[in-house]
């Protein structure tokens, strides 16, 4: 069984395309991080996890149909070689859904967060397609299904569909139909996410290496699915009682604990840079002055970092650069 097999049993068979479609998908910052897959060809991941999706942050693809035979993808107002991995990503994904059928597109993709700089593009950028897709080709289909297709493209996009708090049920099936995000029914109002940007630039190692390269080689690896499982109950925990020391702690210390499996990896796998250890220093300080910061960071140098309303002055004090976003502010 094959993910295009699995796909093609989800969809209409015959497909028309509208003349052109827009749509939008957040970025995502998980609590809880997707480090590992039990199956790379359906991005079956080893754990669940937890996220919070970024409000306005993210990614808007426009997709219309071309007569042509090749797909034309556009990266922030820039046209990419059909051979450009990049355009050969995106081209694998939309075969997923055309199949046979003679069905090309423009895709005009622009991310209004650095593109593979470790702020989860790969998520926005697929759960933008897949929803520039479903209303291209009026599939009309549900958040979940989406959800489940999105995961195709990267497995972060499948909590980009959805807004606010989500979860990724791992999932049990071979098929990956059950392994997708929900929508956690909870708001965090005063909930403030600070983009602390060190290096906006390319990172050396994709996140989907990384975690392959951990996997393989960390022997502390083996202590990751322990440890998210415990993490996901106490954010679970907190977004309930709305503790933020509890949300803060349980995030900081699961990021580490990841990017300690990646340095135990071989090659050593160090996503930080001198500055993401000096703002980390930064937020430790805040906190012995009583200042209730964290941060997480995921597979680049670039820090996020989780505070309450009332504290943003000071945090912006110490962060004067920090891009700030309310995820529950506009609602
Ligand atoms: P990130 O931390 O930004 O998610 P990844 O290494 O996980 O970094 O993924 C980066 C990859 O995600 C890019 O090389 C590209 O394949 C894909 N990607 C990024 N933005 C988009 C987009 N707007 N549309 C489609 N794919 C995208
Ligand atoms: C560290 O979803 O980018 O950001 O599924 O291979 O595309 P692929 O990887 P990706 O991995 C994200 C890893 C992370 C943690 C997280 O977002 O949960
Ligand atoms: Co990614």
């Amino acid at each position: 069984m094959t993910p295009a097999e699995v796909i093609d049993r989800l969809l209409p068979s015959h497909l028309q395309a509208k003349a052109s479609s827009e749509l939008f998908a957040p970025s995502n910052i998980a609590l809880c991080k997707y480090w590992g897959k039990r199956d790379r060809s359906f991005n079956l991941p080893v754990n669940a996890s937890l996220s919070v999706s970024l409000d306005y942050l993210g990614t808007h693809t426009r997709l219309t149909p071309i007569d042509a035979e090749v797909d034309e993808v556009w990266l922030n107002g820039q046209q990419l070689l059909p051979s450009a991995k990049f355009s050969q990503k995106v081209s694998a994904f939309i075969d997923l859904f055309r199949r046979q059928q003679d069905l090309y597109f423009r895709v005009e993709t622009r991310n209004n967060i650095p593109t593979a700089a470790g702020l989860a593009s790969s998520a926005s950028g697929f759960a933008a397609l897949t929803l520039a897709l479903n209303d291209a080709l009026g599939l009309d289909l549900e958040p979940q299904l989406l959800s489940v297709l999105a995961r195709h493209g990267s497995g972060s996009a499948c909590r980009s569909v959805f807004d606010g708090f989500v979860e990724w049920r791992m999932g049990q099936r071979e098929d990956g139909l059950d392994s997708h995000g929900i929508a956690l029914d909870a708001e965090w109002p005063d909930l403030c996410i600070g983009l602390a940007k060190v290096d906006a630039g390319e990172k050396a190692v994709d996140s989907r290496s990384g975690m392959q390269r951990t996997v393989e080689t960390a022997h502390l690896y083996q202590s990751w699915p322990l440890q998210a499982a415990a993490d996901l109950e106490k954010l679970h925990q907190a977004i309930a009682r709305q503790d933020f020391e509890l949300l803060g702690q349980t995030a900081e210390q699961n990021a580490l604990s990841m990017h300690a499996t990646m340095i135990a990896s071989w090659p050593p796998l160090l996503y930080w840079q001198p500055e993401s250890v000096a703002a980390m220093q930064t937020v430790w300080t805040l906190r012995r002055h009583g200042v209730p910061v964290y941060f997480t960071m995921d597979a680049g140098p670039n820090l996020k970092l989780l505070f309450e309303q009332q504290c943003r002055d000071e945090v912006l004090r110490h962060f004067p650069d920090l891009e700030t976003v309310e995820p529950f502010g506009s609602r």
